[in-house]
């Protein structure tokens, strides 16, 4: 599955996907300066495309701008109607769209600030981010020599580009180790988040998951946390060492790309009895019927889209 398409949104414009290139000196080639989104969209019982959870997206990105002090040149609206126009643009139904705004060539240097805001929402076919056997059965994951960001050296709460350096390693590392991904702790030694996952676990019948200090606050989080109040399950906010997570009874990971991914095995240990539990397979179940409109409950998450 590669990441071509027919058609990009650049800077207001649909435009080829060969035609959507940047120059080499472009600011945040070089810093990192800049924020992006991954959302997904879903192909709907009438066989449309509906984006889940669009608006949140785009605030968050507007957000993630704000905290950079480099306020987004469209506004929410006119980016979620672009997602929906890429969509079309390219025929499709069931996407991953990565809205993404960045500083282009201008002034050079830390200190410059006259360059162009550009923003692009591209889009491609992306299946299951763990794999199908990972999202079925649990992945093997694996505690980091990498500290999340803290926030007084970078924005954790923000989805900034140049940050993803610190994912990027972190998921090297553990893929080189044999694992599939990585668990990222705090500067203080406690769990934060994967690479590109908010995580939840079930330990002597709460679920529990990290309070939104010091990691990005998943919008898939989110949904999972309003997944679980409507089914009656409370859940509690705490802050959680890598042991508790040893003696969990179910451990998963969710992310927009990850949607709900059990978590067989961490650091060598066995999560309850290796099989995704039943908290999670309710979770698993009730957002991939979500996220495709099957659930009333959920369904003023799902934007729907004009099919091309
Ligand atoms: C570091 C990090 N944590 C958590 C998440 C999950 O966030 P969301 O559910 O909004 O995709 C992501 C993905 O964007 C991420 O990059």
């Amino acid at each position: 599955m590669g990441i071509e398409s027919d058609a990009i949104w650049f800077d207001g414009r649909i435009v080829p996907f060969a035609d959507a290139k940047v120059h080499v000196l472009s600011h945040t080639l070089h810093y990192g300066m800049g924020g992006f989104e991954g959302i997904r969209a879903y192909t709907q019982p009438d066989g449309s495309p509906g984006i889940w959870r669009l608006h949140d997206h785009i605030v968050r990105l507007e957000r993630t701008m704000h905290v950079l002090r480099t306020p987004l040149p469209f506004s929410i609206e006119a980016i979620e109607a672009a997602c929906g126009e890429v969509l079309r643009a390219n025929r499709m139904t069931e996407a991953y769209l990565r809205p993404l705004a960045f500083l282009g060539m201008g002034a050079m240097g830390l200190g410059a600030r006259t360059n162009p805001v550009h923003v692009i929402v591209a889009a491609w076919a992306w299946g299951a981010y763990m794999g199908d056997e990972g999202l079925d059965k649990g992945i093997r994951l694996r505690t980091s020599s990498f500290t999340r960001h803290h926030p007084n050296a970078a924005m954790p709460r923000a989805k900034v580009i140049g940050q993803y350096v610190n994912s990027v390693l972190a998921r090297y590392e553990a893929n080189d180790d044999g694992y599939d991904e990585a668990l990222l702790l705090d500067a203080s030694g406690m769990v934060a988040e994967g690479t590109g996952e908010n995580l939840f676990c079930v330990a002597d019948g709460r679920v529990v998951t990290p309070s939104a200090t010091n990691l990005l606050p998943g919008i898939t989080r989110a949904s999972v946390l309003e997944i679980l109040h409507q089914a009656g399950i409370p859940v509690v906010e705490a802050t959680l060492g890598r042991d508790a997570l040893y003696v969990a009874d179910e451990v998963f990971l969710c992310g927009t790309a990850a949607e709900i991914t059990p978590v067989a095995e961490l650091d060598r240990r066995r999560i309850g009895n290796g099989r995704p539990g039943p908290i999670t397979r309710l979770v698993q179940k009730t957002y991939a019927d979500a996220v495709r409109g099957r659930v009333p409950a959920l369904a003023h998450h799902v934007t729907r889209v004009e099919p091309a």
